[in-house]
């Protein structure tokens, strides 16, 4: 088997950064070298470790041991290119906002050309790796362009989708409960195969890395996320049967939990799954099943992203039933921004959907997040809202939960941080005015203070 010195991963994002770095903690003989278009973002792994792209905890011990030993983060994506035995590909793959499959698609553009590069780049033999989340069948478009582009050398590609969760994404890579490798059945597929699992073998044992085909495995990520977010979906549903009529969802949730045959993970109700990932796989495998002519299938995965929508609006409604249509000269807080706790990432957090909706109605926001800032949330915003013009100043970041509380109506709890469960509340009840009306999206409360709080 080749011995395997230089890999490249191309995209320096929640999944480049630390999986190449827990990598490198486990194979100190290979080089790891960390490629970006963004050169910011580069220059910031290169950085201060407190101020590291992106917050994960146990992340910068691992980057203070290995950065610039068998870790290298770089802008000079040619000659990483050049010298690597394998490339895995970890750039974004988010929704298509126009063209055929808008709204549901995966847009493939970042990873065609990153192939696209690759091919014109490449003077020897390559592992490519599809790390990103893909549509099953990518890699015969990857081959394809690789075969049109560069006849000379070949390339193997390989499908090793990761399952890290943010927050916990260390925790998750150093102790996996399954590594997933598809190839081809051919000869140099399975060799190449072979290579990966041997890399992966130096710190997980070989029961916990499964090899399939190449669609079995692409497939196999999407429909892991599906499954997970369609548990949030089902509890949350049950979530709003329970306040119709008196049942506790804390208390339902246990109770279908302890059943060893549902298990108890992945049913906390919430108000609504967020990241950067469950929606965008949803819609991808609906369009996959209608582009397969499967509507029935569609549609019945359609539905948990729906509900999701539906338990965000859920959220926001209660309040404007406590605090009326009009929130005009109304300061309400969210607290949590972040789509989970333990992270600085936002994307299609429920915070961004609920403030546009009360911000829309008048109301004066301030946000406290241990890991947020006026930037992210301004940025945010624009994304989202064509009135980002006539709403924007009403939103601010106030760095102190009893500041950010002040003169306000409602406090509205949106991600599950630790620290807000303990929070002196009856303080922070004392700072609040009108219908000091607190609500818990995340039902982190429940059962630990006196005050009178509303769940969802
Ligand atoms: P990200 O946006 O954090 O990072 C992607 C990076 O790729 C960006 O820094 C971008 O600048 C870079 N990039 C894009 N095109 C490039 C190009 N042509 N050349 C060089 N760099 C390029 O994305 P992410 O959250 O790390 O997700 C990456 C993929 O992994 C997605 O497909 C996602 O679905 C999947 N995934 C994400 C997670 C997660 O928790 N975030 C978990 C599992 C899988
Ligand atoms: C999720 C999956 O858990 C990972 O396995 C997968 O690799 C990743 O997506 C991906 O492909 O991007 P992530 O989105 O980082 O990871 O975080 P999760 O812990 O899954 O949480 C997602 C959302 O669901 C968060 O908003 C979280 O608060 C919410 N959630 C989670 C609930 O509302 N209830 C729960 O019981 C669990």
């Amino acid at each position: 088997m080749k011995k395997i010195k230089n890999v490249t991963c191309i995209g320096a994002g929640y999944v480049g950064g630390p999986s190449m770095s827990v990598f490198a903690e486990n194979c100190p003989n290979i080089n790891f070298t960390i490629v970006d278009k963004d050169e910011k973002k580069i220059n910031a792994w290169n950085g201060d470790v407190d101020n590291l792209p992106i917050y994960e905890p146990g992340l910068k011990e691992i980057i203070k041991k290995t950065r610039n030993k068998n870790l290298f983060f770089s802008n000079d994506i040619d000659n990483a290119i050049i010298n690597s035995d394998i490339i895995f590909i970890a750039v974004n793959t988010p929704t298509l906002k126009e063209g055929p499959g808008a709204g549901f698609g995966a847009d493939l553009k970042y990873i065609i050309s990153c192939a696209e590069h690759i091919a014109k780049i490449a003077k020897s033999d390559k592992i490519i790796v599809e790390k990103s989340t893909v549509p099953i069948k990518t890699a015969e478009k990857l081959n394809e362009i690789f075969s049109k582009n560069n006849s000379s050398v070949h390339f193997e590609i390989l499908s090793n989708p990761e399952f890290l969760a943010e927050g916990t994404a260390i925790q998750d890579l150093r102790s996996p409960d399954r590594v997933l490798i598809g190839g081809n059945k051919s000869k140099s597929g399975q060799n190449a195969v072979s290579v990966l699992v041997e890399i992966y073998s130096k710190w997980i044992t070989k029961e916990k890395i499964i090899t399939t085909n190449l669609w079995s495995s692409e497939l196999s990520k999407l429909a892991s996320n599906a499954m997970l977010a369609q548990r949030i979906s089902s509890i949350n549903s049950l979530s709003a049967i329970c306040d119709a009529t008196g049942a506790d969802i804390k208390e339902v949730s246990n109770a279908i939990g302890l059943d060893h045959r549902i298990g108890r993970y992945f049913l906390n109700p919430s108000v609504g799954f967020g990241g950067s990932c469950f929606q965008k796989d949803i819609l991808n495998l609906v369009y996959l099943c209608r582009t397969y002519g499967l509507d029935e299938v569609a549609e019945y995965w359609y539905q948990v992203v729906k509900m999701n929508n539906y338990q965000r609006s859920r959220f926001s409604n209660k309040i404007i039933q406590k605090l009326g249509q009009d929130l005009t000269n109304k300061k309400i807080t969210l607290f949590g921004w972040s789509f989970k706790k333990d992270t600085n990432d936002s994307r299609e957090s429920a915070s961004i959907f609920v403030a546009i909706e009360l911000l829309s109605r008048g109301a004066k926001i301030n946000v406290y997040d241990p890991q947020t800032s006026n930037e992210i949330i301004y940025n945010d915003i624009k994304e989202y809202s064509s009135n980002y013009s006539n709403i924007i100043d009403n939103i601010k970041y106030v760095n102190d939960p009893y500041k950010a509380t002040e003169q306000s109506s409602c406090v509205g709890i949106l991600t599950e941080w630790d620290e807000f469960k303990s929070l002196d509340w009856k303080e922070i009840k004392k700072t609040m005015v009108n219908e000091k009306f607190i609500i818990d999206g995340r039902y982190i409360l429940k059962d630990k203070i006196e005050e009178k709080i509303t769940y969802l």
